[in-house]
């Protein structure tokens, strides 16, 4: 299987366009609900729990594993992948492990480089993805240019993990955050929503930009990482056969949660079109 993973229920928004592009893999959601939000929690903290995640997909059925949250990604990924993989998966004769994890930061710098006009962009993210400095370092590493403002929204993913961000409340947050990036530089004319709960929030978000900017006669741009992800992991399994034939092609999807599963379907049916198969799991 293909393992999905996020700190709740943000990677479900990467998970659906996953889906859409590849629909023929069996794939297994991990959503760590419990122990959400990681965005607030130290780097430790943060591997240790990402660890705990890798190594249950792993054990599970998954020989390739994504991990769909920015933070994850930022403050987990490289040490997994560096010190911990050869340890918890077999070896190819060629000494590479024959389980993978990617991340989602990277094929979302290399996309967000074409679509500024003016060349500055503004990156909404939680603490911990922010304080990495994981985007702009990456971002300027491809694009010298490109000046790069960022902009922590520490109450957007409490407001999708409690299914408000919908509701009329979640305004207030949403616009108090936009401000304050576009304050930092009114330039920005591309908004990457870096954390994946972030794109339930995106008509609000939106329509709050499309106010904050109305007198600048420039509109600002929204980027969601689900479809550039998507993308990046059809042409990873094209590159790497070796890792492809050892995913399943049944078109299913388990969910796990390590909060109740009754809370996991009724969250994510606001935002599933489907009937999902939600077990509990202890991490
Ligand atoms: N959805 C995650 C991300 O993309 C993490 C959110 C959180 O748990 O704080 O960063």
């Amino acid at each position: 299987m293909i393992g999905v993973f996020d700190s709740g229920f943000g990677g479900l928004t990467i998970l659906k366009d996953i889906r859409r592009l590849l629909p023929e893999y069996d794939y297994m959601y991990l959503g760590d609900n419990a122990r959400t939000p990681y965005g607030t929690r130290s780097f430790d903290v943060v591997y240790a729990y990402t660890l705990e995640a890798v190594s249950y997909l792993f054990s599970h059925g998954c020989s390739l594993i994504v991990l769909a949250c920015n933070t994850a990604s930022a403050k987990a990924l490289r040490t997994i992948q560096q010190n911990d993989l050869a340890r918890l998966v077999p070896l190819f004769p060629d000494g590479l492990p024959q389980k993978r994890v990617l991340g989602i930061i990277r094929p979302t710098v290399e996309a967000v480089g074409a679509l500024t006009r003016t060349g500055h962009i503004g990156v909404l993210a939680t603490q911990g993805t922010v304080d990495s400095l994981s985007y702009p370092l990456e971002i300027k590493k491809i694009n010298p240019d490109i000046v790069v403002s960022q902009q922590a929204c520490p109450m957007w993913v409490p407001l999708v993990e409690n299914a408000e961000f919908d509701l009329p409340g979640a305004d207030y947050f949403v616009d108090k955050y936009l401000r304050q990036l576009l304050a930092q530089d009114p330039l920005i004319d591309t908004v990457l929503l870096g954390c994946t709960h972030y794109p339930l929030l995106v008509n609000k978000i939106r329509s709050s930009l499309d106010t904050l900017t109305r007198d600048n006669g420039q509109p600002v741009s929204v980027l969601t990482q689900g479809d550039i992800v998507a993308r990046s992991l059809k042409d990873y399994l094209f590159r790497h056969p070796e890792i492809e034939s050892s995913c399943t092609k049944g078109g299913s999807c388990l969910y796990l949660t390590t909060e109740s599963e009754q809370k996991f379907r009724c969250s994510a049916s606001v935002f599933m079109d489907e009937d999902i198969d939600v077990h509990h799991i202890d991490l």
